[in-house]
């Protein structure tokens, strides 16, 4: 059975103190113990939001990692780094790293490895921005953005990796995808994770939706058969509606 994860992506938010103390709030709400819950703190944050968890339920995930190992790369944060601070996920390649800071597949295959190499879980980020969706040509362009990257990895490597599909369009605008939107698509990258890596491990791969999911709409979203979770921006701002989110299954 593949995991139902819903993991926070809390950007470029809150203070220290503020971090702490949402993840203090999530950490005592949280009771679902079928559903794996991440939270995405930024840098700063990672290893004071580590020592606040105590639910089993709860890991915390880095928003980045370096794509270099280590050295003279001033302000990088290696994924050793990352994973010395307790931190077991990190989400790569989301549509505002590629679009403000210019992260091609050729980058993000260098952070992917390096992730992988430390014991780092990717939550590998795909979307199409509006143009595509209204083109037509959303399913191309998104598995042509895995074919560039995930899909280079070894099977044993792929397995290891959450794909989280997030529409551009969708992401920060309060207009979500339909539920049959991202049914088509995640049904799309499922079979084309069957043609690449088989059928077993296609079934076994955490495919989460992003895109101003919230307390409303998530339990519609999370009924698609091949909906595995959510990856949440705004929401995950607020324990109470982050754990409705989580309850949404
Ligand atoms: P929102 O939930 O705020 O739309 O953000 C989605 C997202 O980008 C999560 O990575």
């Amino acid at each position: 059975m593949r995991k139902k994860v819903v993991a926070g992506n809390w950007k470029c938010n809150t203070t220290v103190a503020e971090g702490v103390a949402l993840a203090k709030e999530v950490n005592d709400i949280v009771t679902a113990t079928d559903v794996v819950v991440v939270l995405g703190t930024p840098f700063t944050h990672i290893t004071e939001v580590v020592k606040t968890i105590t639910n089993k339920s709860i890991s915390v995930a880095a928003q980045n990692c370096a794509a270099e190992a280590k050295g003279a790369f001033t302000g990088e944060v290696s994924a050793a780094m990352v994973q010395s601070t307790g931190a077991k996920y990190v989400i790569l390649g989301h549509s505002e790293r590629r679009e403000y800071y210019g992260e091609t597949s050729e980058i993000l295959n260098k952070k992917v490895a390096l992730a992988l190499a430390n014991g780092l879980t990717p939550i590998y980020c795909c979307g199409e921005a509006l143009p595509i969706r209204e083109s037509g040509k959303q399913n191309e362009f998104v598995i042509n953005q895995l074919q560039e990257t995930v899909f280079t990895l070894s099977p044993e490597d792929f397995k290891k990796i959450i794909i989280a599909y997030e529409p551009i369009w969708a992401i920060g605008t309060g207009v979500t995808a339909t539920t049959q939107q991202a049914q088509d698509m995640h049904k799309a990258l499922r079979d084309a994770i069957a043609t690449k890596f088989g059928n077993d491990i296609a079934q076994e791969t955490s495919i989460l939706y992003g895109g101003s999911c919230n307390a409303s709409n998530a339990k519609e979203l999370f009924a698609s058969p091949d909906v595995d979770g959510g990856l949440i921006g705004g929401a995950s701002l607020k324990a109470a509606d982050f754990n409705t989110i989580i309850m949404s299954y």
